[in-house]
C-alpha cells in the first residue's frame, strides 16, 4: 500500500474511482500574482481549501523566499484535514528547506521536479538526459529520507520524447516516488495526445502500479481542463488545479470546472472527488478578492453569468423546467441568491444568521466577541465580506499582529490647477504622526504623506476604483498595486468616499510592507544565530 492510502478511500460503493484533488492555488497560482499574498491571506485561503475538501494543498516553494518558508510552515501547522505539500527543485538545499518548513505537519508531501523535455534539458539545464535522470533519482531518494509521501514531476512532460518520459517515470518510481506528475507545462498538447501519453505510460512502464499518476495542465491554448479529463479517462488519479484557474501565464486547470465535470458527467467518467461542491462559490470569491484577480462574467461555474439566463426563450424554458437549460443547479456550487450587505449598521442577529449560512454553529464562536470585532472592522473597512467575518473567527485565537498603521484623520484640497495638498495623520503603534504634502492629484499627495510618515518610498503602479453597491451611500472600493524595493504590494480600501478608500488601500500596503520586512529581519537573525552555532 503506498503512502497516500490515508487520502481517503480509492473507490465508493458505486465502484466509481476516486480522483485526488491537489490544489496549487497557493504555489502555481500565487507565483503568477502581481503582488504576493501575505502569510495571513495564504492561511485564510488554506482554511477555505481545507473546508472545500481538497486532498492536498501545495502551500508554496519554501526555498524561494523567507516569506514563502514562513507561510508553508504556518499552513503546515494549522491545517489538519488536508495534506500539505511544498515544492522543491531537484536540489538538496530545496528539499531540505521544504522538509524543514513542513515537518510541523502531522503528514506532509515533498514535491520535487526537474525538466525532462529536450528543449528544457538542452537549453535551460544545459545537461544531458542521463544526468537529469541521475539528479531526479537522487532528489527523490533524499526526499524519501524525510517522508514516505514524495511526488516527482517531469516538467514539460507534454513535450518530452516518450521513451525518455517512460525511462524517467520508471527510475523515479524505483527511487521511491509515490506520485508521478505529468505536467503539460506550456499548455501545448491536445486532449487526444495528452490522454495518449498517459495511456502509453500505463502500457510501457513496468512499475507504474506503484505510484499514483497525476497531471498538471496549463491553459495556454484553453485546453487545460480538457487535457486533464482526457488524462483521467486514461487512468490518471490525481489532478493538479487551482481555484478560478489562476496560475502561470494563462493559468492552470480550474478546480471548479474539473470537479463539476466529474460531478455532472459521472455517467461517462465513473469518478468521484472529496470536494464539497457547495463550498465552490465562496472559495472562488475569497481567492478572487484576496488575489485581486477578478473573475470574468462568463467564466464556467463561478462567473456571475454562469447561472443567469438572458434570452426570453431560455427564461421561459427554465421557468417551466430547470433542466431545460441548466445541467447543474446554482445551489450545487453554493450560490445563494439573497445576500445581505454587512456594514456597521448590521445588527447582531444578522451576523448570527450569516454565520449559520456559512456553516458555523453558535458553539464555534462567541457572538458577543465576534460582534464587537465585527463593528470595529466595519468602522475601518465599510462593507464586510464573508471572508472578513470568517477571518474574525478563524484568527481570534491565532497570534497575528494587528495593523501597525491606521488612519487617524485625513484632509485633502484639490482643484483645477493640477496640484493637491493632503494632510494625513497616522496612528503608528503608540504614536501619532502627521505629515502634509503636495502632489499632482489627491491620491498622489496622500501617498507622499504616507511615504514620509512610514519611511517607505512607495510608487503606485496601478489604481482601480469600483463601486461595490448602489445608491447614494454606495461603497467605493479602491485596489492599489504599489512597488517598494522592487516588490509589488496590493492594498484594498473601502469607504463611501473614494479618497478615504485610497488612503485605506495605501495604509493596507504599508502594513504589509512592514510585516514582510519583519519576517525578513527575523529570518536573517535566525540565520546568523545558526551560523554562530556551527
Ligand atoms: O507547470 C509545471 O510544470 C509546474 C511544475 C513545477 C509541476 O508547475
Ligand atoms: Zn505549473
Amino acid at each position: 500500500m503506498n503512502s497516500i492510502s490515508n487520502l481517503k478511500s480509492n473507490s465508493n460503493n458505486n465502484s466509481e474511482s476516486k480522483v485526488i484533488i491537489f490544489d496549487t492555488t497557493l504555489r502555481d497560482g500565487e507565483q503568477a500574482l502581481a503582488a504576493s499574498l501575505t502569510c495571513r491571506e495564504k492561511l485564510q485561503i488554506a482554511f477555505a481549501l481545507e473546508r472545500l475538501g481538497v486532498d492536498i494543498i501545495e502551500a508554496g516553494f519554501p526555498v524561494s523566499s523567507p516569506g514563502d518558508f514562513q507561510s508553508v510552515q504556518t499552513i503546515a501547522r494549522e491545517i489538519k484535514n488536508s495534506r500539505i505539500a511544498g515544492l522543491s527543485r531537484a536540489l538538496d538545499k530545496d528539499i531540505d528547506a521544504a522538509a524543514e518548513a513542513l515537518k510541523v505537519a502531522e503528514a506532509f508531501r515533498i514535491h520535487t521536479f526537474i525538466a525532462t523535455s529536450t528543449i528544457h534539458v538542452e537549453n535551460k539545464l544545459r545537461k544531458n538526459f542521463d544526468d537529469v535522470v541521475e539528479m531526479a533519482v537522487r532528489a527523490v531518494k533524499r526526499a524519501r529520507n524525510y517522508t514516505d509521501d514524495v511526488e516527482f514531476s517531469c516538467e514539460d512532460a507534454g513535450r518530452t520524447p516518450i521513451d525518455n518520459l517512460c525511462r524517467m517515470v520508471e527510475e523515479t518510481i524505483k527511487a521511491g516516488a509515490t506520485t508521478i506528475n505529468i505536467p503539460d507545462t506550456v499548455g501545448y498538447t491536445l486532449p487526444s495526445e495528452f490522454g495518449g501519453i498517459i495511456e502509453t505510460l500505463f502500457n510501457r512502464v513496468p512499475n507504474i502500479d506503484q505510484a499514483v499518476i497525476s497531471v498538471h495542465c496549463h491553459d495556454d491554448l484553453g485546453l487545460s481542463v480538457a487535457n486533464s479529463i482526457a488524462a483521467v479517462q486514461a487512468g490518471a488519479r490525481q489532478i493538479e488545479c487551482t481555484i478560478n484557474g489562476i496560475g502561470e501565464r494563462a493559468g492552470n486547470c480550474s478546480l471548479e470546472e474539473i470537479v463539476m465535470i466529474m460531478e455532472t458527467r459521472k455517467d461517462q467518467l465513473a469518478t468521484f472527488t472529496n470536494i464539497n461542491t457547495r463550498e465552490i462559490h465562496r472559495t472562488s470569491q475569497l481567492v478572487s478578492n484576496l488575489c485581486n484577480m477578478p473573475i470574468q462574467a462568463n467564466k464556467a461555474i463561478v462567473g456571475t453569468n454562469a447561472f443567469s439566463h438572458s434570452s426570453g426563450i431560455h427564461q421561459d424554458g427554465v421557468l417551466k423546467s430547470q433542466n431545460t437549460y441548466e445541467i447543474m443547479t446554482p445551489e450545487t456550487v453554493g450560490l445563494n441568491t439573497n445576500k445581505l450587505n454587512l456594514t456597521s449598521r448590521s445588527g447582531r442577529h444578522v451576523i448570527k444568521h450569516r454565520m449559520e449560512e456559512l456553516g458555523y454553529t453558535s458553539s464555534d464562536y462567541d457572538l458577543d466577541e465576534l460582534y464587537e470585532s465585527f463593528l470595529r472592522l466595519a468602522d475601518k473597512k465599510g462593507q464586510i465580506f464573508d471572508y472578513d467575518l470568517e477571518a474574525l473567527v478563524l484568527f481570534s485565537n491565532l497570534s497575528e499582529e494587528d495593523d501597525f498603521y491606521s488612519l487617524q484623520s485625513l484632509s485633502v484640497q484639490s482643484g483645477s490647477n493640477n496640484t493637491s495638498t493632503a494632510t494625513v495623520s497616522l496612528q503608528c503603534g503608540d504614536e501619532i504622526i502627521i505629515e502634509a504634502a503636495i502632489g499632482n492629484g489627491p491620491v498622489n499627495s496622500i501617498c507622499s504623506c504616507i511615504s514620509r510618515i512610514t519611511g517607505y518610498a512607495i510608487e503606485i503602479k496601478d489604481f482601480k476604483v469600483a463601486s461595490t453597491s448602489t445608491g447614494m451611500d454606495a461603497l467605493g472600493q479602491v485596489n492599489i498595486m504599489a512597488a517598494y524595493n522592487s516588490r509589488n504590494f496590493h492594498g484594498m480600501g473601502l469607504a463611501t468616499d473614494i479618497i478615504r478608500s485610497s488612503a485605506k488601500a495605501l495604509i493596507h500596503v504599508v502594513n504589509d510592507i512592514r510585516r514582510t520586512e519583519k519576517v525578513a529581519v527575523l529570518r536573517d537573525s535566525n540565520r546568523k544565530l545558526n551560523q554562530g552555532n556551527v
